[in-house]
């Protein structure tokens, strides 16, 4: 370890401040001490004039009584030093000894729309790149590299990817926590002295909380005024860590790089600590639009190129385990009548699969259900005009798998003698070269010889013990097939949503966001997820009823009108359902595919309507507008206030009807039920201002409203 060592650093005088500008906002950072920068700004787009001295000056709190004289504020890299009381950005350890950490600021450059500051630690030599750029109208990406000094090595016990000091407006956090089939629930905060934090463990950070974050000035009841967002992109652990310090000042720290007993950094090693992206919207409904539009223009691969998203038939919930190729074969031309696109075949086709026991890792077609291998299904079902897709979960290994016969030390373990398993299995440490050639080549095996249109990837053990690799390893991996496969979509699942995240989504077409196909709990789990991402990519499947996991009975008409809204597919045995039940269904099918290329290219909102229980969504492109509202209690009244459909033009005159299939029971209830089949032609301000009178009483009611501009 360097003993003292002073760098030869330029001065940075404090008070320097620096101005960053995008289209819509602007950034003021600020020297507000020897070697701290703060954030003066972070809001709508500045006047050119702004005297940045002026604004600098009048943010500044005088000193109070019982702070240093020389008061530390944290600022962009916070250091436990000089009477700074705060989570530090970094802990530092050189062999067992703690490293009493002393950033020093080295260089700012700063130029239009981006900012790096470098700092070096004294002792180590550790050198921080501190980057912030402004994309897009509103958009901040935030990236910090780390470069180890060549004298000696280190171990970074946290190192932040992002320390944001928060600005006033934000007095409230909403964040989302979930677990396996119940993701995102959404959980309001306070920001206070009492500190937050949330962390994800084990490689599933969609499960967790803290990855997706709203911050906003109001208890969250109301959705207006300004929220930044913000997003942890890595698909590995995350902590997130909140808290208002006595003086009143909120700092926000994001951990994206986590790994347990910390990052080994070798003298010369580099590490980039991943990205945060933050948006800033006008409101939340702002927000979410804007969150829409850097996912569709900045993340998904290609997006341009993706055609139509085609209508699944998922295997799993329709016959789980129980395949044969007869079975199979029935199942699709089902499907194919019922107008489905796409044929998936999920799980427990490969070898020795007959349950979740056994199999994982050995990604050859199982002969016992498959004599003549898969070119005959997949025969059978382009026959039938559809596409083939087919489950994989790469990252894992089953005990009882031949794989992990022949290779028992392939698997993420540490030398206890037990391996524990979940859901009987063990996580392939990918960051072997063996292992990863090994899968890359099972699973380039599977797409050379057949033709196969999609894979759903999941990932259902979570990384325990965890070398903190996985999630690089996998990221490759990804990458090459996609560069081999351009052609082939791939879905990210992982228990359902369990690693959602725009590291991911840089290689995925869909993510499914749940296993719970319950409408009723996937109507809030849409929500939240539709915060931040737009529809095309979210799975939304028809699930049979009794749901599987809920036990709830719904009907076919709540659960096809919910799973619209959405990337749409079916997960149950059309034969299993009545006669009736398939007709709703196609009928459906017929709808999303009418109006899927609005709904997957529009502009998002969500419907915010009194009632507790009522959800609604609606999708504005140019001239036409869907909607969908769905009631999932029993109303206090009889009749509920009006939908209010915002978002179109005030002046204009639309022809506004209510799509069939109607809800059985809700429309013996309509007043005038031939006029909202013909159409009723009303403004953009009376949909906006009055809202539409909809029979919404009766809990698994749902309408869908179709708006066209009148020519
Ligand atoms: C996970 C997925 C499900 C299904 C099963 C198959 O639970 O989330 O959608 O694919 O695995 O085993």
């Amino acid at each position: 370890m360097r003993q003292n060592s002073s760098p030869n650093r330029p001065m940075v005088e404090r008070g320097t401040s620096w101005r960053l500008d995008g289209n819509a906002i602007t950034l003021v950072f600020v020297a507000a001490g020897r070697d701290e920068i703060d954030l003066a700004y972070l809001g709508p787009h500045l006047p050119d004039g702004e005297d940045l001295l002026a604004l600098v000056a009048a943010g500044h709190f005088g000193r109070h009584e019982n702070e240093p004289d020389d008061p530390r504020i944290g600022g962009l890299l916070p250091q436990a030093r000089d009477g700074y009381r705060g989570r530090p950005a970094f802990q530092i350890r050189s062999g067992e000894q703690a490293v009493h950490c002393d950033f020093q600021l080295v260089n700012v450059e700063a130029d239009g729309c981006r900012m790096t500051a470098m700092w070096v630690e004294k002792s180590t030599g550790l050198q921080v790149d501190l980057h912030w750029k402004i994309v897009d109208a509103r958009t901040i990406e935030v990236t910090t590299q780390l470069l180890a000094d060549d004298e000696g090595d280190i171990i970074l016990e946290s190192a932040s990817s992002l320390s944001l000091p928060l600005p006033r407006p934000f007095s409230h956090m909403t964040a989302f926590h979930g677990r396996w089939a119940r993701e995102m629930q959404a959980t309001t905060s306070r920001i206070g002295p009492q500190a937050i934090e949330m962390r994800s463990a084990n490689g599933k950070p969609g499960f967790d909380a803290g990855n997706w974050l709203i911050f906003h000035g109001d208890d969250g009841q109301k959705d207006g005024g300004e929220c930044l967002g913000i997003h942890a992109s890595s698909c590995g652990d995350h902590l997130a860590h909140v808290v208002q310090d006595q003086d009143g000042r909120a700092c926000l720290s994001i951990e994206a790089l986590r790994q347990p007993g910390g990052i080994a950094l070798n003298a010369g090693d580099t590490a980039d600590l991943g990205q945060v992206t933050l948006i800033l919207g006008d409101d939340r409904d702002h927000l979410t639009q804007l969150f829409h539009d850097h996912v569709r223009t900045h993340i998904l691969p290609l997006r341009s190129d993706w055609g139509p998203r085609k209508v699944h038939l998922n295997s799993w919930e329709a016959l789980a385990f129980d395949l044969d190729e007869t079975k199979l074969r029935t199942l699709a031309t089902a499907a194919a009548d019922l107008g489905i696109e796409r044929f998936v075949l999920d799980d427990g086709w490969f070898k020795g699969r007959r349950g979740d026991h056994a199999g994982l890792g050995d990604w050859q077609v199982d002969e016992a259900i498959f004599p003549n291998g898969l070119t005959p299904l997949i025969d059978h079902v382009q026959g039938l005009d559809m596409d083939f897709g087919l489950w994989v979960e790469p990252e894992m290994v089953s005990p009882d798998s031949d794989l992990y016969r022949a290779h028992p030390d392939w698997c993420l373990h540490d030398n206890r003698a037990d391996r524990p398993t979940e859901r009987n299995q063990l996580v392939l440490d990918l960051s072997r070269e063996d292992a990863f050639a090994y899968i890359h080549d099972a699973l380039a095996a599977l797409l050379d010889k057949h033709d196969i249109a999609y894979l759903k990837w999941d990932h259902n053990r979570r990384l325990f013990p965890d070398n903190g690799l996985q999630q690089f390893a996998i990221q490759r991996l990804l990458g090459k097939l996609r560069q081999r496969y351009p052609a082939v979509e791939i879905e990210s699942c992982s228990s359902g949503g369990g690693r959602v995240s725009f590291d991911i989504l840089q290689q995925c077409h869909r993510i499914w966001p749940s296993d719970n196909n319950d409408p009723i709990e996937r109507l809030r789990i849409m929500e939240s997820w539709t915060r931040f991402l737009p529809l095309e990519i979210l799975g939304n499947h028809v699930g049979p009823s009794p749901n599987p996991i809920t036990g709830r009975r719904t009907d076919m008409d709540f659960r096809a009108k919910v799973a619209l809204f959405g990337h749409m597919g079916v997960e149950t045995n059309p034969a299993a359902m009545s006669e009736d039940e398939r007709a709703v269904l196609r009928a459906h099918i017929a709808l999303y595919k009418q109006w899927r290329a609005l709904l997957h290219q529009g502009d998002f909102r969500q419907l915010h309507h009194p009632e507790t229980g009522i959800y609604g969504q609606m999708v504005v492109n140019g001239e036409r507008a869907l909607a969908v509202v769905a009631q999932t209690g029993f109303a206090e009244n009889f009749n509920v206030a009006p939908v209010r459909l915002p978002g179109l033009d005030a002046g204009k005159l639309y022809r506004v009807t209510l799509p069939k299939p109607w809800p059985h029971k809700a429309s013996a209830y309509l007043a005038d039920p031939a006029a909202w089949e013909s159409g009723m032609v009303l403004s953009g301000r009376v949909l906006a201002e009055r809202g539409l009178a909809l029979p919404l009483t009766h809990p698994e009611t749902a309408w869908l409203i179709a708006i066209e501009e009148k020519g």
